[in-house]
């Protein structure tokens, strides 16, 4: 494990609910594992006026009371400013310079903007005003939280601006599938088993499904989502990596330029989806009101914050070809949605039946071949379903599961993502961020669709009643593959149940 060089990181946008519920829990239970090294100071900046222990007792909320965290706790500071006017950055920079000197240290910096997207291109350049962008007495890293742009254009602009003001290896745009242990595995599983790669192409592989549901709706976030939607919200950045990660060449070595080199490769291998295609390839749905187990629940549009007539998609699925040697004519069926039956995130390897079939029986592989089902998340773990005979008298094939969950690692800790990137981006590890031209990229194959479905009066937005699996349109967009989606569910062993909620 790399050392831990001294630093301080400073979280803009330190009253909202980020910090507290995910960047400060991890930065303790690094602490509390002695990964953040030692001296370190944690600095929270925002607009609300704040004293250092009001804001010491506002973070304990997420946070054990123990003596670990009373020691933590000592390592929290606060400072109020008003961060979209430069003339409070010079008294920003006074502060920081206090407590490095207090604690130290050499000025290693770590900018988390955990703020509105309008701040992302403000604070880079009133940083970079007083000189904190320089690298000359210690590093200047700027995390960068989702969204990364609303769009193609927007994306660009916001790279360009930023690389005013902060060079290209000191930004960490981050997207906290990257930091989940079972993505990371998907690189270990491909790359350290001889097994898979050999099958790992058209050949072998029939289509790919990736499914990422959740059973809660919007929440609180109604004003936020309805501008966004389920292509922006998830689909651009977090399920776009995953197909990365899945389909990408085996990177010579294991580091940041060479594995986002392949990423970006396999992102400029997509076939573009031409507004033709659109109604056979993309579905959108939205959520209406239902009874789940005799409780009514509401639909999209009566939720707090969004507009009643809103014609934002809370469930997308595409379809994609990636036009490359490997993935010629195969393809990747990709869903996310919200208030489905359940939360579960997996990437199904679907691989071609066997070429003659012997066993003629119901259960034979030709209706199930083999599968091998990564899942993301919960019940983290993989699974791969094979034929074998059933006893007795025939050759009866049955489609048993051999499956590996990481529950069962009992004594190994699973990070959680923000603890495994901030950590990462500490040590300056940008492995697991994504880089500017892989986000460009991303915006490009999803921008034609977005323009279909908001420009386009005509184009279809399904009702799905909340607590099931999305518009029908869905289940006839895969009706190529003779078993449709798997409908997973909490358990990563079972399915070929309806797992309602
Ligand atoms: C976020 C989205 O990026 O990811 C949320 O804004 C979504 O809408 C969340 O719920 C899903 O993350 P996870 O880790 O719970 O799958």
């Amino acid at each position: 494990m790399k050392k831990t060089e001294p630093h301080i990181v400073v979280i803009f946008g330190a009253s909202g609910d980020l910090t507290k519920r995910m960047l400060i829990p991890a930065l303790f239970n690094l602490h509390q594992q002695n990964l953040l090294g030692h001296p370190f100071a944690i600095l929270g900046v925002s607009r609300t006026a704040m004293t250092n222990s009001e804001f010491r007792d506002r973070m304990m909320e997420f946070l054990p009371v123990n003596e670990t965290s009373a020691d933590f706790i000592e390592h929290l500071h606060y400072e109020a400013i008003q961060t979209d006017q430069p003339t409070d950055y010079p008294r920003l920079k006074l502060r920081i310079d206090n407590l490095l000197s207090a604690i130290d240290a050499p000025a290693n910096i770590l900018f988390y903007l955990s703020t509105p997207p309008n701040l992302y291109t403000l604070i880079p350049k009133y940083l970079a005003k007083v000189g904190l962008n320089l690298e000359n007495d210690g590093f200047k890293r700027l995390i960068i939280e989702k969204p990364f742009g609303t769009n193609l254009e927007s994306a660009q602009q916001l790279n360009k601006n930023l690389l005013k003001f902060f060079h290209e290896d000191q930004i960490y745009r981050i997207d906290h599938y990257l930091g989940k242990e079972t993505v990371q595995n998907l690189l270990v599983l491909r790359f350290s088993n001889s097994l898979w790669e050999p099958l790992w192409n058209h050949k072998y592989i029939d289509h790919i499904q990736i499914t990422s549901s959740e059973s809660l709706g919007v929440e609180k976030r109604g004003g936020y989502y309805d501008h966004s939607g389920a292509l922006r919200d998830m689909l651009q950045n977090h399920l776009m990596q995953l197909v990365g990660l899945v389909a990408m060449e085996p990177p010579t070595v294991i580091n940041a330029n060479a594995i986002r080199n392949e990423v970006l490769k396999v992102f400029q291998s997509i076939r573009p989806l031409e507004k033709e295609s659109m109604n056979e390839k993309t579905v959108r749905g939205q959520y209406t009101s239902s009874n789940i187990k005799g409780e009514h629940v509401l639909g999209y549009r009566e939720e707090e914050g969004v507009d009643a007539n809103s014609r934002t998609e809370t469930f997308a699925a595409i379809t994609l070809n990636i036009d490359n040697w490997r993935w010629a004519g195969i393809p990747f069926y990709i869903r996310t949605g919200k208030k489905m039956p359940i939360r579960a995130t997996e990437i199904v390897i679907n691989f071609r039946p066997t070429p003659h079939h012997l066993f003629d029986s119901l259960n034979s592989s030709v209706n199930r071949p083999n599968q091998l089902i990564i899942r993301i998340q919960p019940d983290e773990g993989i699974l791969l379903k094979m034929g074998l005979k059933e006893p007795g008298a025939g050759f009866n094939v049955k489609t048993v599961n051999l499956d590996f969950h990481y529950s069962d690692l009992t004594d190994s800790y699973l990070p959680t993502a923000y603890e495994r990137l901030l950590l990462d981006s500490i040590h300056g590890d940008a492995t697991l961020y994504a880089r500017g031209d892989n986000v460009e990229k991303a915006w490009e194959i999803v921008q034609p669709i977005l323009d279909e479905w908001e420009n386009n009066p005509d184009f279809p937005l399904h009702g799905y009643p909340a607590g099931t699996w999305g518009p029908l349109a869905a289940e006839e967009m895969i009706s190529d593959q003779i078993n449709g989606w798997r409908y997973p569910c909490k358990n990563l062993s079972n399915d070929g149940e309806y797992c309602e909620l």
